[in-house]
């Protein structure tokens, strides 16, 4: 593929339905010539080995724009919404959200700290201001849990990785699967499903699941989760749970699904409120 600097990548997994290949295949061609036609960039899929109904579906967009100037155009979007009837979609790179100042963040987040936190991987104290020895971070100094980096969230299909990671919950017990998926602020999906044990208080939350998956691969910026559950009413996150999520995560979109719909999005400090964390240690 080009390696232009303003060529950028997308690639979703594609689970078509059964018996459906076919007009899977007809639709591939068409996006093809769609894409080639109006100078979008590449459009291709690809097979995997293992799962004969599993695609990869990789753009290589000529750059942002057109991108944008896809997703607006009417005949994708009508194509679009038929491959949404034939298979289930799952966006797991997005390569066009803006540019993101990410990296000069992560660094600035570790300069001019204190004294490294002992409870976790990362400092969350920020500098000393100068002010009487005791005294409490006011206004603009004060802060709600970690830093979220980026101020809005990107179009990576949370909700569709969560349904996914759901399919692989272990709930024995309980029956009650859950499935979760947590978007990095870099743009990573990290998903996480419940692990129930004999014991019964050995079971792992999906939630924790997928933030200790995360921490564990280095990610330490978040921005959104998705929680699943075959449930009509919402189902939010347990205490254990919104703590643990508060600790690393800081103030997360949290987005509730079901099988079929979403069901509500909060903000974290919302169902956590008056939270406890390392600035009261
Ligand atoms: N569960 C979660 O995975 N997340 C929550 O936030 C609530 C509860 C799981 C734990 C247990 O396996 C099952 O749901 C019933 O409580």
């Amino acid at each position: 593929m080009d390696e232009s600097d303003l060529t950028r990548l997308s690639v979703s997994i594609v689970d078509v339905v059964e018996g459906r290949e076919t007009e899977f295949h007809g639709l591939t061609k068409t996006f093809q010539t769609i894409f080639e036609r109006m100078g979008y960039g590449r459009f291709g899929t690809f097979r995997d080995e293992a799962v004969p109904t599993r695609y990869y579906a990789v753009r290589e967009w000529a750059g942002a724009a057109a991108a944008e100037t896809c997703h607006r155009d009417v005949d994708v979007q009508r194509l679009t919404s038929t491959l949404y009837q034939i298979a289930r979609v799952t966006h797991v790179v997005n390569g066009v959200r803006p540019p993101d100042p990410l990296r000069l963040l992560l660094d600035d987040r570790r300069t001019g700290v204190a004294e490294p936190d002992r409870r976790a991987g990362f400092d969350r104290r920020v500098a000393d201001r100068g002010g009487p020895e005791g005294e409490r971070r006011n206004r603009r100094d004060r802060r709600l849990g970690p830093r979220r980096l980026r101020a809005s969230a990107g179009d990576v299909d949370l909700v569709a990785a969560a349904r996914r990671a759901r399919e692989h919950a272990d709930a024995a017990f309980s029956r009650f699967k859950v499935g979760a998926a947590l978007e990095t602020a870099d743009g990573a999906v990290i998903t996480g499903c419940n692990i129930e044990n004999a014991t019964y208080g050995l079971t792992m939350c999906a939630e924790r699941v997928a933030i200790f998956k995360a921490l564990s691969e280095g990610h330490r910026a978040f921005t959104r989760i998705a929680i699943v559950v075959d449930s009509e009413r919402p189902t939010p996150p347990c205490g254990a749970c919104r703590q643990v999520l508060w600790e690393f995560g800081g103030n997360l979109e949290v987005q509730l699904a079901n099988l079929s719909q979403e069901t509500g999005t909060h903000q974290l400090k919302d169902l956590l409120p008056l939270p406890f964390d390392a600035r009261l240690l």
